[in-house]
């Protein structure tokens, strides 16, 4: 096939911004502090967008932001339509899209449609009585005879997945904190109310929404109990042990999401991310039998692999394989609730990684704080915040260690804050933005280069993916798009490797390489390159 310069510009200026940009997850209270009270804040994140301009991604979302007691640090959300005062107000969010769209970029928020707080208004009402017209907007059932819950459910931050109601004297479903009642989207009320959320915020001009925890939209509580998991090892956590076979991925679950794709569909250029964890088979299913789910479900599977080029190319394949036609490919290396991957692959291996992220096709979200190649922090045990590390402590599962404030400068506050941070700074030397922006050779600084090369390469964004090869620790790659071929190599290992490919070189993980090298016989070790023929 010949390649077309003006085919292909059409081509790229008719793809949809959430196929060829970058998503970048903002976790509002660590990224900018605006009033000194420790904890980030909309007016914060407005004065830092020149840093995601400079960076070149697209749409920033950001973790909620909505009223909320803070006991799942807003995803405990007590009024969907409104401003937390910890961040803001609605006058600083408007102001915050705004200065976002000002800037050529998209604003996404976070939607959590399967449980609200237990201080939200409907669910005061719901556990005033059992006769309350709200009762049943969240899931109550009987105790068994002998007072004990339901069924066996494990919630997600381990203990029974029901809470004991004394006054009323029932069991609610909270598949997360207690404090975290879960909504009942069989009630066509609810349903209608959750999806006029949306609109709420598509009409005050939000580009789209990613959605927490959406395989557990619908649970069939009367289904029974959950068998146990037969490879289940401790470090998984509690609620690893069950498979949630009633509890999650339900039937009615994917309906849910062909109504809020019908609601999101009803305005121009928006998106819906869905946040669903599971096997390829089951995330599939969420971009819907005719393509009528969400534009992106989550592709977690980076997130779990083992860090070694042969577990990565395998996955890759499997992905690219399991997609149903006509579907757009994504890939998430970090985000608030996992393992930095500067921790999980070598802090050595983070240019690798952005590579990996930002040249496979597909959309790529980056989690704030991965452009500088930030590994996950130290927590002491007296400065623990995250509920989950509370409940089922000791054993790894904590989130605080990747939710540290973002480190923008030197200096004691790292320019986060002029208060005491909510939790404690993690600033390796060097690792601030000012001080990589300077630096030739920084993580931030190849981030800035592999986004101009994507912006720059259209084959980088929307062109086939191909296995070229892998051995000996180095896993290549072709992006091909007409008559353009790019070819990605990625050494996973601490040695110099040979490679046998062909090409311009135009871009290395490694600054001291010139362009005079030509095509590399070698790859360095933990070395990235991307080639041109
Ligand atoms: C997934 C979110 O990412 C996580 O942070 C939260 O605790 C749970 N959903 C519950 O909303």
């Amino acid at each position: 096939m010949s390649f077309d310069q003006a085919d292909l510009k059409t081509q790229t200026a008719t793809t949809e911004w959430w196929k060829t940009g970058i998503v970048y997850q903002i976790y509002p209270r660590s990224y900018q502090d605006s009033n000194g009270d420790g904890i980030g804040d909309l007016r914060g994140i407005a004065s830092r967008l020149d840093h995601l301009v400079d960076l070149g991604v697209e749409a920033i979302w950001i973790s909620p932001v909505f009223p909320s007691p803070m006991d799942d640090f807003g995803y405990d959300i007590s009024d969907y339509c409104n401003i937390e005062p910890i961040f803001g107000t609605l006058e600083d969010f408007d102001a915050l899209r705004e200065a976002v769209h000002a800037r050529g970029l998209k604003l996404l928020l976070d939607f959590v449609p399967s449980h609200s707080s237990d201080q939200h208004p409907w669910f005061q009402e719901s556990r005033a009585s059992r006769d309350n017209p709200k009762r049943d907007w969240y899931i109550w059932r009987d105790a068994k005879p002998d007072g004990s819950p339901p069924n066996n459910w494990i919630s997600e931050f381990g203990g029974p997945a029901w809470t004991w109601d004394e006054a009323t004297g029932q069991y609610y479903l909270s598949i997360f904190l207690s404090s975290q009642p879960a909504l009942n989207w069989r009630h066509p009320e609810v349903r209608a109310e959750m999806l006029n959320v949306l609109r709420f915020w598509f009409e005050r001009g939000v580009d789209g929404f990613r959605v927490d925890a959406v395989s557990h939209v619908a649970p069939f509580v009367d289904g029974g109990d959950h068998p146990a998991n037969p490879i289940w090892e401790e470090h998984m956590g509690p609620a690893r042990s069950q498979i949630h076979i009633h509890g999650m991925h339900q039937e009615e679950g994917f309906q849910i999401v062909k109504e809020m794709r019908q609601v999101s569909d009803a305005y121009p250029d928006r998106v819906l991310i869905g946040e669903a964890y599971g096997g390829f088979e089951d995330v599939m299913r969420y971009y819907g039998e005719s393509l009528d789910g969400f534009h992106l479900p989550f592709n977690f599977a980076l997130l779990h692999s083992p860090w070694n080029a042969e577990h990565i190319r395998h996955m890759v394949e499997e992905y690219e394989a399991a997609l149903p036609e006509g579907a757009w490919p994504n890939w998430v290396l970090g985000n608030h609730d996992r393992s930095r991957i500067a921790s999980r692959a070598g802090r050595a291996q983070a240019k690798v990684a952005a590579t990996l992220l930002l040249t496979l096709r597909g959309t790529p979200t980056i989690y704030q704080g991965d452009e500088l190649g930030l590994d996950d922090a130290h927590i002491p045990h007296d400065a623990v915040q995250d509920p989950w590390e509370k409940q089922v402590p000791g054993i790894g599962l904590g989130r605080d260690p990747v939710r540290t404030p973002m480190p923008w400068e030197p200096g004691p506050t790292a320019g986060f804050t002029t208060g005491t941070p909510w939790l404690p700074l993690h600033a390796p030397q060097g690792a601030d933005v000012a001080t990589q922006s300077g630096a030739k050779n920084s993580v931030l600084n190849f981030h800035r280069a592999l986004i101009r090369l994507r912006r720059a390469e259209p084959a980088l964004v929307t062109g086939a993916y191909r296995t070229v090869s892998c051995q000996n620790d180095v896993y290549v790659y072709e992006r091909v798009l007409g008559d353009d071929v790019l070819t990605i190599c990625l050494n996973f290992s601490g040695e110099e490797k040979p490679i046998n490919v062909s090409g311009r070189l135009i871009l290395s993980s490694r600054s001291e390489r010139g362009d005079a090298d030509g095509t590399p016989a070698t790859i360095a070790s933990h070395e990235a390159l991307i080639l041109k023929r």
